[in-house]
């Protein structure tokens, strides 16, 4: 089962590449980078998975989160209004290209929207984990730009 040393390792390793550096330029949430998001997602996805003892093989969990937002384009200007429903196959698809990602980890990119794509249910436990987790950051990142939108407002 990885450290936190692992994760911390894994983390710094993928930061390194220049095309995951990508995801820093655009806006997830709020004022999280993209690559903020993915990060975060990908530390409280491997918590859960530990604590709700799910036994999801990590190197897939990691990879399946880092790369679950990794579609590379600003969401707020590019495409249409149907981002929420698209990003997830651009994303799989693109870890395909780019990372090898295995049929598994693309289905785990693929679902990780569920339930607005209301068919694409998660079919596995990493799955599962990956759209919960997804979840709870980014409504995290959401209220947080919302508080600092108010502060800003307030100090005029
Ligand atoms: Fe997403
Ligand atoms: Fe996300």
């Amino acid at each position: 089962m990885w450290n936190d040393e692992r994760l911390l390792n894994r983390i710094e390793e993928f930061r390194a590449d220049l095309r995951i550096q990508k995801m820093d330029e655009f806006i997830q949430h709020g004022r999280t980078t993209t690559l903020q998001h993915v990060i975060r997602v990908a530390a409280l996805a491997l918590w859960f998975n530990k604590v709700l003892r799910a036994g999801v093989n990590e190197d897939d969990l990691f990879l399946a989160a880092i790369l679950h937002d990794y579609y590379l384009y600003d969401w707020h200007t590019f495409g249409d209004k149907l981002h929420g429903y698209h990003h997830p196959y651009i994303a799989a698809q693109n870890a395909a290209r780019d990372f090898n990602a295995s049929h598994a980890v693309q289905r785990m990119i693929e679902t990780h929207m569920w339930p607005l794509n209301i068919r694409d249910i998660p079919r596995s436990r990493g799955a599962w984990i990956l759209t919960l987790s997804d979840k709870v950051i980014s409504t995290q990142e959401t209220v947080a730009g919302l508080f600092v939108a108010r502060n800003r407002l307030a100090e005029g």
